[in-house]
């Protein structure tokens, strides 16, 4: 196959969702279909458990399985399918937001009942920012829920998002009998647990005034389903595929994960419209993905803390050219040729050591402290990629070193540790200390625990009072020193000696966005 045919045909993505909407359910549907698994079942040790959510050794211990299902790939029609696996957590929001940045799509899972949940918020705001093209999935119809137009109005509202509804159930909870597909208009009848939606499951109707309507689903439902459909029609937008690639129009689906129902609908669609993998940015130019010439950059690092198997795997998303296994290619922060003897791909419970890649996969290379997030790998050209930004932490704790024998190991450990991610370090102007900040608070004790076995240093916290850490911009040098001269005691620099404005409240950060109008506040580092 050609080049340009694997580009095609690749479709990358992520589910997105706050935990229990269903995610992991879909993940493994979607898996079921492309045969990449054969038991239900089988993604369910990639979930955090629920129990485990203050044991951090416990929800490593699982993380480390997680790592096969990191990717899970698999081949669907002609298509080959790459979901990214973007942990619901909260205290890993930061891995979801970077892995957000290898993806070319995302697909918004939401609970029929709970409607739209903070975290479904905060990805679904991460994937607007890039424009991301954005397909949601409501799931549980099975069960009794919130009525199908509020939905679509929280969405909008809660989301600002362009809903475009692709199918509509019929009832719901126990009156649910099925889902009309707006878009190949077939009505698609339920039947709980059923193992595949298959092809004779779907009935193909001229449109809702059909009366084999009314003789599957009876006189009220075929009724109420029409003056619904009426209601879609004039209220919601007709389907435009380039909205929705330009991310400007989301198309909406209604199904039961768990019932395997009005999922094969959600796919044959996804796979037909998603866009295959997207140019990136880079300060040099825009990597397109037929680019003859191999360039791709590392988006997560995931380290194993178990001391038995101390390895790291960084993740390579591939941008354009391809990729080949034992070719020298330039680690371009390092300025060092590298090559890679065991890449391996991830075909969901499987790793294969591949030969080859093609822009859209992502391949897991062994590392041995080499990368850092961000980090491209060329042919040679000196280009770095954009749009793989560090968030705006949301705790605050002053790190100490606790032993002082041991103050060159604790300052690598950091170092380390902030290169892969796992939190931020921030340096006061002036007192010098320094801060780390994360997006959860577990990542403090993953840190501490982390320093100690692997580095043999030990950290101490002191509570901080800081509501945000934002990037601060100014093209004024005169307005900007007097911003940094008047508020000496909350500047900071990041560890790229960025310039960075501690917040104490919501209040002090308004009060400096007023007073320093010159002044562009960020709160992710990718736009500085
Ligand atoms: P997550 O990854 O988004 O956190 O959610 P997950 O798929 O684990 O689903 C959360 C719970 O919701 C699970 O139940 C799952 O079985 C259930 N669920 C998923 N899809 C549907 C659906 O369409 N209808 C209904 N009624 N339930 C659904 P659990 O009891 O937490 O776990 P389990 O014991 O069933 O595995």
């Amino acid at each position: 196959m050609s080049v340009a045919k694997e580009i095609e045909r690749r479709r990358t993505f992520g589910i997105v969702s706050h935990p229990d909407a269903g995610k992991t359910t879909l993940t493994e549907k979607l898996l079921l279909f492309g045969g990449a698994i054969q038991v239900a079942g089988a993604v369910k040790s990639n979930k955090i458990k629920k129990h485990a959510t203050s044991d951090f050794m416990e929800i490593e211990k699982q993380r480390g399985i997680s790592v096969a299902t990191s990717v899970m790939a698999f081949n669907y029609r002609d298509r080959k399918v790459n979901i990214l696996d973007t942990p619901g957590h909260k205290d890993f929001a930061e891995d979801t937001y970077r892995t957000l940045t290898a993806v070319d799509s995302a697909i918004v899972v939401i609970d029929v009942a709970k409607g739209v949940e903070m975290q479904t918020e905060k990805l679904v705001e991460v994937c607007r920012m890039r424009e991301t093209p954005m397909i949601v999935f409501i799931n549980k119809l099975d069960r009794e829920g919130k009525d199908g137009f509020d939905l679509l109005d929280e969405i909008e509202e809660k989301l600002k998002l362009k809903a475009c509804p692709l199918s509509w159930p019929i009832g719901m909870g126990q009156r649910f009998q099925g889902v009309y597909n707006i878009y190949k208009k077939e009505l698609v009848l339920f039947k709980q647990h059923s193992k595949h939606a298959d092809e004779e499951d779907a009935i193909v109707i001229s449109d809702v005034n059909d009366p084999i309507l009314d003789e599957k689903v009876g006189e009220a439902a075929a009724a109420e389903l029409r003056e619904e459909i009426e209601v879609v029609h004039e209220v919601y937008p007709d389907f435009d595929q380039e909205a929705y690639l330009r991310g400007e129009l989301n198309p909406v689906f209604f199904g039961s994960a768990v019932n395997n129902f009005g999922v094969k609908e959600l796919l044959d669609c996804f796979v037909e419209i998603a866009p295959s993998p997207l140019p990136r940015e880079t300060d040099l130019r825009k990597v397109e993905p037929s680019d003859p010439k191999f360039t791709g950059f590392i988006f997560k690092i995931h380290a194993n803390i178990d001391p038995k198997h101390r390895d790291r795997i960084a993740f390579l998303r591939i941008c354009s050219g391809v990729f080949k296994r034992n070719t020298n290619y330039f680690h371009v922060r390092n300025e060092k040729k590298i090559k890679f003897s065991n890449p391996t791909s991830f075909m969901a419970e499987r790793k294969e050591v591949i030969d080859e890649a093609y822009p859209g996969d992502i391949v897991g290379l062994y590392d041995t402290g080499n990368f850092k997030i961000g980090d491209g790998l060329t042919e040679g050209e000196k280009l770095h990629f954009k749009g793989i930004p560090s968030f705006s932490p949301e705790q605050f704790r002053y790190v100490d070193n606790a032993d002082p024998m041991k103050s060159k190991q604790l300052a690598k450990g950091i170092s380390q540790l902030m290169d892969e991610g796992v939190a931020q370090l921030f340096t006061r102007q002036d007192t010098g200390r320094k801060i780390i900040g994360t997006v959860g608070a577990l990542q403090f004790e993953v840190i501490q625990y982390r320093l100690k076995n692997e580095y043999g240093a030990t950290c101490s916290y002191e509570p901080i009072n800081l509501h945000k850490a934002c990037w601060v911009q100014c093209d004024h040098a005169a307005a900007l020193k007097e911003f940094i001269a008047r508020r000496k005691r909350d500047i900071a620099y990041d560890k790229d000696g960025n310039l960075v404005f501690l917040a104490e409240s919501a209040w002090t950060l308004k009060m400096a966005q007023d007073n320093h109008p010159e002044v562009e506040f960020f709160f992710n580092s990718d736009m500085v």
